[in-house]
């Protein structure tokens, strides 16, 4: 079984989440929904998606989902990135676009770089809060999501000081569990330095394993803030790969502590994960991946990992840089 933590609204859900940011790489709506279940039916209870992803119609693909599975999965979702109303005639034919890039792989940088420069709209104003909220509810068909997040934030913004009052009153007429930032971490913490309101209960932030950020102890009003990391992989694992199909010995050495073969791509990747999550069990942590055998894979080996907790702690130290500094907002 996956662990579990409690979100600031009381909510119990996995310390795993899915990630839906590349869920429309997709092009197939079945093989959306086919992805989608495999990781609910592998024991993952909360899911991450933002009003920007899929350029507006990841949302309403775990409508699908939500529908099928009412009240058993925790949902994030974020605003302050692209669009805040529902998804214009150009997203609904993205799919031609989305094959093209499957076929012409190296023109994805391209499109995405296109699409940040030309496309990617920033507005955290308040009446852009509460239009975002409105279309992520409707396009999600829920009455409430649990977290409801600025998308990126950065100090450059233009952040209103009221920001923080009208997502204490969504949160006050039940709309959403709890609220607060997600992006670069000293993004956030330098925001946060002079908009602590937005910190609300939860924070999450890129925290790549081989280039982490600091050491988290997050204090609002008091009380410890919830957190959650992302990109915890993306970058690292193919780093940490070519490192042990370099140095044998340890990829010998590491596989024979972790009781499961490290040489496997999906199994290397599952004790990453594992090891994370073994190491800062408080902290959700949010996973993505286009390819169901490997989700399906990923998730069996964390529902029953071969290897033992304290192990898993010294595998991810093993890869942590020295010289990691704390902080506290
Ligand atoms: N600013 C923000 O708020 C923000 C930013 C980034 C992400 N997020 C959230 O966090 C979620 C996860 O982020 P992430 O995608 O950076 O996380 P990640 O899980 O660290 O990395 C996912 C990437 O790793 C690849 N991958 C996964 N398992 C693998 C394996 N066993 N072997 C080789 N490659 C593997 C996936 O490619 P394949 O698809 O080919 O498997 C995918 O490209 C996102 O979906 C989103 O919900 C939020």
């Amino acid at each position: 079984m996956l662990p579990t933590l409690t979100l600031p609204n009381g909510r119990i859900t996995t310390t795993l989440g899915f990630g839906c940011a590349s869920l429309l790489r997709l092009p197939d709506p079945v093989d959306r929904q086919r992805l989608l279940d495999i990781a609910v039916d592998h024991g993952i209870r909360h899911l991450d998606v933002a009003r920007l992803y899929g350029l507006g119609l990841a949302e309403g693909e775990l409508s699908c989902l939500l529908r099928r599975h009412p009240g058993a999965l925790s949902v994030a979702t974020k605003f302050g990135l692209g669009e805040a109303g529902p998804p214009s005639g150009a997203a609904q034919r993205q799919g031609g676009l989305r094959r093209l890039l499957i076929l012409v792989p190296a023109l994805r940088s391209l499109a995405k770089q296109i699409h940040r420069s030309h496309l990617l709209a920033r507005n955290f104003s308040t009446d852009h809060c509460r239009q975002s909220l409105h279309t992520s509810l409707s396009q999600l068909g829920l009455e409430a999501v649990d977290l409801f997040l600025l998308h990126e934030p950065s100090p450059a913004d233009l952040i209103p000081a009221e920001l923080g009052d009208t997502l204490q009153e969504l949160q006050r007429q039940g709309l959403i569990g709890s609220y607060g930032l997600s992006g670069d971490w000293s993004d956030c913490l330098n925001l946060l330095a002079t908009r602590p309101c937005l910190a609300g209960g939860w924070l999450q932030w890129e925290d790549d394993l081989l280039n982490p950020a600091p050491p988290f102890a997050p204090l609002h009003s008091g009380q410890p803030a919830r957190y959650g990391r992302f990109g915890r992989i993306r970058c690292s694992l193919h780093t940490i790969r070519q490192y042990l199909a370099a140095v044998p010995q340890l990829q010998r050495h590491w596989s024979e502590r972790l009781n499961c073969s490290l040489a496997e791509d999906v199994v290397l990747g599952a004790a990453l994960l594992g090891a994370s999550m073994a190491s800062d069990p408080e902290a959700l942590l949010l996973y993505s991946t286009t390819d169901p055998v490997r989700l399906a894979r990923t998730l069996a080996l964390l529902n029953d990992p071969p290897w033992n907790a304290s192990e898993a702690i010294a595998f991810e130290a093993f890869w942590r840089p020295p010289a990691a500094i704390s902080f506290s907002p």
